[in-house]
């Protein structure tokens, strides 16, 4: 079973942090660092989930979404069994990766201003 992934962000200096262990306060410029839950931001639903396709073993992700120099994503977590893996993007760059098919993994995605969002792998 994969346990619930928590990352946490500084709404004055937009630092986000991924904690390894536990939930408890953390504080980021005087102030406590908000956990983000997926599709807690408003925004467009379909530009933000991750979508995936199923090839053979593999599972190919996209996140539909522009990838400016301000408005990107940052990067799509892949989290399984015990394992995780990111990738990272920059602007102008396709978010998009590929991943082992492992089903009732979770997939995240980050946008740097719309926040955090996700589904799992059927
Ligand atoms: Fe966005």
């Amino acid at each position: 079973m994969n346990k619930e992934v928590v990352i946490k962000k500084c709404n004055i200096c937009n630092t986000v942090v991924r904690v390894l262990e536990g939930n408890s306060d953390i504080s980021c410029c005087g102030n406590k660092m908000v956990t983000l839950t997926p599709n807690s931001v408003e925004a467009s639903f379909e530009k933000h989930m991750p979508t995936y396709e199923k090839a053979g073993d593999k599972i190919s992700v996209t996140v539909n979404h522009v990838m400016d120099d301000d408005h990107y994503i940052e990067y799509i977590l892949y989290v399984y069994d015990n394992k995780e893996e990111m990738v990272k993007f920059n602007p102008g760059e396709v978010a998009k990766c590929t991943f082992d098919y492992v089903k009732g993994a979770k997939i995240y995605s980050y946008c740097n201003k719309h926040g955090l969002w996700g589904c799992e792998v059927e």
